[in-house]
């Protein structure tokens, strides 16, 4: 691990002198690099693990629907307007809002949420990542075949999950101290490639499998009914809201992070529509591979979660022996490099944080960052309930809150928005009408949400009500 010469050239960079006006910020070398780490951010365990889980308990297709409609007006607008923010002020989370529109000096503090959000979600997203290696390796060596059950338990907390943890935290340094063009972009364009692949792979595999059928109909079989009750539409919303939102990795800074390696002369409209079809795809790819290997087995019914991706499919895969062994390989590289591509982005929001505010060199800030969230994260390896606790805060207040917050700032206290966004368009410019949805539904329906989410946070996590 060795410091690049540019990153070098930053840490000299005086505190009254930002790294922005030095110009000695590495980039992405073009738009198709941007595109795949934004999607490699994008694709992660909210795609394979809680999107088809999540719709088929909330109404198969009238569900996507929902969700879908949720990206177009809410997702696809926050996500530009992060890469925009990021893109026009050339700095990290906290510098960004800071400079890229008005009042920055009291909005700083949503990019400061941004940066505890990323280290929040890092902590116990590692730990998740960790299971997906041991996974991997397990498959290779058959060793959960007998009783996958009893593997699972042996693996989730304790001394094998701070290992796997610390290994997986480790790469991710290793990405982040090399930079954004040698790191994170070469990584991309290896394992988002290779991540389709495989995922393609597997949906092909499972339409062959007998009773396919059954499992793309209990994932899609739509019932209309959600939409006539009213009782628990709002939190249908919330749910297919908080899916889009942290599927997309919004609300904590990344993409304003890496919008803000992005050259001046970049399609950012077009780059964020590519984002978004990429990780549905992915997300669709992995319902439609799991449901029918499932269904094949005959354990459709059983609730997502923690058991059904690392106990019930694993299940499948040791009743199939050696072919067996190449699916779980299959299956669970998929999940990791998901994840990889995901904690890459994390651990990037705080990092730029510290070289471009601090001076820090990016290596030292990379390595020591990385064991301070591996530090916090032995409490998510320890203890499930803790892991669970930590993914609540993180995604039903701070993520919420800040989509919430980059959506106002975007709105309201960004001028310059349409300007950014429309250099460098190639396809898509933003007129009127999208400047009428980012100032005035976006922000009043993710009020709606961030209401919601808090409320059901007190009654539901906390027990108030
Ligand atoms: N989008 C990632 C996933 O679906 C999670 C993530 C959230 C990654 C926020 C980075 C930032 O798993």
């Amino acid at each position: 691990m060795c410091a690049m010469p540019t990153e070098d050239a930053t840490a000299e960079v005086s505190a009254d002198e930002t790294v922005a006006e030095t110009g000695e910020r590495d980039q992405f070398s073009g738009n198709l690099g941007f595109i795949l780490a934004a999607v490699g951010s994008a694709i992660g365990l909210g795609n394979i693990w809680r999107f088809p889980f999540i719709t088929a308990a909330n109404g198969g297709a009238a569900f996507v629907l929902v969700y879908l409609g949720l990206l177009v007006v809410m997702g696809l607008p926050v996500l530009l307007a992060e890469i925009a923010v990021g893109r026009k002020a050339q700095l990290n989370a906290v510098g960004a809002y800071r400079d890229a529109g008005e009042q920055g000096e009291t909005w700083k503090y949503a990019g400061l949420l941004g940066v505890v959000a990323a280290l929040t979600v890092l902590s116990f997203y590692a730990v998740v990542a960790g299971w997906t290696i041991q996974y991997v390796l397990g498959s290779v060596t058959g060793a959960y075949f007998g009783d996958p059950g009893t593997y699972l338990q042996g693996i989730l907390e304790g001394p094998s999950a701070i290992l796997f943890q610390l290994i997986f935290m480790s790469l991710t340094a290793m990405v982040i101290a090399a930079g954004v063009s040698d790191g994170i972009e070469n990584t991309v364009e290896v394992l988002m490639p290779a991540l389709f692949l495989i995922l393609g792979g597997l949906a092909i595999y499972a339409f062959t499998l007998d009773g396919a059928g059954a499992g793309y109909s209990f994932f899609l079989s739509p019932e209309w009914g959600i939409f006539t009750d009213y009782g628990s539409l709002p939190a249908l919303l919330v749910d297919a809201a908080g899916q889009a939102a942290f599927t997309l990795s919004l609300g904590q800074a990344a993409l304003i992070t890496y919008g803000s390696y992005l050259g001046k002369d970049r399609d950012l409209s077009g780059s964020s529509l590519a984002v978004v079809v990429g990780n549905t795809s992915a997300s669709f790819l992995a319902a439609l591979a799991v449901f029918p290997m499932l269904a094949s087995f005959g354990i459709l019914g059983t609730a997502g979660g923690v058991e059904t991706t690392f106990q019930a499919l694993p299940a499948f895969f040791a009743s199939l022996d050696l072919w067996g062994r190449v699916l779980g390989v299959a299956f669970f590289s998929v999940l990791a490099m998901g994840a990889f591509t995901s904690a890459i982005s994390l651990l990037e929001i705080p990092v730029s944080y510290a070289v471009d505010e601090f001076g820090v060199e990016r290596w030292k800030a990379a390595v020591l960052i990385a064991e301070a969230v591996a530090l916090f994260g032995l409490l998510s390896a320890l203890d499930q309930d803790f892991l669970t606790m930590a993914d609540q805060i993180a995604v039903n207040l701070l993520i919420v809150t800040g989509i919430f917050l980059i959506s106002v700032y975007a709105g309201w206290y960004f001028p310059d928005l349409k300007e950014e966004v429309n250099r460098g368009a190639n396809y898509v410019k933003l007129g009127g009408f999208a400047q009428i949805m980012l100032r005035y539904v976006t922000p009043v329906l993710l009020l709606v949400l961030v209401l919601f989410s808090y409320y059901d946070f007190a009654c539901n996590t906390v027990g108030l009500c």
